[in-house]
């Protein structure tokens, strides 16, 4: 089904009775056990050859004089990752809806590293805005090589709080905004056979946490955005020379609404520098990691998922960073100011 217009008005068509007699099942049988034999061999060899690298450090690979675009880039996180960027000697475009802290980051760079930077004003979730910011950077630069998929609305919405316009608006920023931006910039990279495209996730997106269904189911969403665009980039053997990269950060020092509830519980830890962050994510993506949680050991906190019911609960209301969350102030809340 690709094509959705007149969708309602079409009538359905059942599928038709399918019988199927022991031979189909044989001969089905046969068939998996062939494609379970293959796989294991592809294991065997696969995993040899990562015994041999674990001796043989992968090289970070080189690029100086990439354009990189991230979007969210005017502050926190993204802020960061394009000076990490541009201390590697890439040169910078920023892509934000906060013009004037856009700008200022786009001066300082350019300043600091003597890279070229742009700022532009765009709304990562408007389609046609994101089709007009490909002409300009185009116009402007070149071709986009690395993709950095940042901007996001951290937000604690529970499914019954909130209006319906800021769940849609967390689920368009946060998620659909992955769809406009790798469409758009995905064919150049192609043609280049060079890319490489970075996504912004969370632990979130790792394990769900109280009062932030929006968030969470965006941040799992991106995590399968991301693993079902690396299958497709392998259909084609694209995966060899377009890489991809989806990081799981936990709390990240950045904006003051989001810290301010934050130190309303002592319990949960130092939080990571974006600086910090930056520099884990830049290094991963260097080596072409398809996956960093930062910091590593949070990891662990994935277990959780397999808990059965009782324990799962009690870790999530009490022992999870998350839950704290959940007894900081219950009012509808949204940490960006976008305007
Ligand atoms: N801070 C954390 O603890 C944390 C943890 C896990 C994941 N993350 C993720 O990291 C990313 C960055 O988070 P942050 O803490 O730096 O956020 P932030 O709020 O500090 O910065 C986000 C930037 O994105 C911009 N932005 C917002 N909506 C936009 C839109 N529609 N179009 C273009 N730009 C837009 C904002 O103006 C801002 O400059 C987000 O995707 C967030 O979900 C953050």
């Amino acid at each position: 089904m690709e094509n959705f217009e007149d969708f309602e008005n079409k009538s359905y068509v059942p599928a038709r009775e399918v019988r199927y007699t022991l031979t189909d099942h044989l001969v089905f049988i046969k068939n998996f056990l062939i494609v379970v034999l293959k796989v294991a061999l592809k294991l065997v060899t696969e995993i040899a050859e990562i015994v041999i690298e674990l001796f043989k450090p992968k090289k970070p690979k080189n690029i100086s004089g990439q354009l990189a675009l991230i979007t969210g880039g005017a502050n926190g996180l993204g802020r960061a990752i394009a000076f990490r960027l541009a201390q590697e000697k890439c040169n910078i475009v920023i892509v934000d809806v906060n013009i004037k802290e856009a700008h200022a980051t786009a001066s300082e760079i350019a300043e600091k590293f003597k890279v070229k930077t742009r700022a532009y004003k765009v709304d990562v979730s408007d389609y046609d805005a994101i089709q007009q910011l490909k002409n300009d950077v185009e116009n402007d630069f070149g071709s986009v090589d690395i993709l950095v998929n940042n901007a996001g609305i951290l937000s604690k919405i529970s499914l019954r709080e909130g209006r319906a316009a800021d769940v849609q608006k967390v689920i368009n920023v946060n998620l659909t905004s992955h769809f406009w931006t790798v469409r758009t910039f995905i064919e150049k990279m192609i043609e280049n056979r060079r890319g490489h495209i970075v996504a912004i996730s969370s632990l979130g997106g790792k394990i769900a946490f109280p009062l932030a269904c929006a968030y969470c189911a965006t941040k799992f969403g991106v995590r399968g955005f991301m693993e079902a665009l690396y299958d497709e980039l392998c259909v084609d053997n694209y995966e060899t020379f377009i890489k991809t990269t989806c990081v799981f950060p936990a709390f990240v020092n950045t904006r003051k609404e989001l810290s301010d509830v934050l130190d309303q519980t002592k319990e949960l830890g130092p939080r990571m520098s974006p600086r910090y962050a930056a520099n884990k994510i830049v290094e991963g993506m260097l080596l072409d990691k398809r996956d960093i949680t930062l910091p590593s050991g949070a990891k662990l906190l994935q277990i959780v998922g397999f808990f059965p019911d009782k324990t799962m609960k009690y870790t999530k209301t009490n022992i999870t960073p998350v839950s704290h969350l959940q007894r900081a102030e219950r009012k509808p809340e949204n940490f960006n100011k976008t305007d």
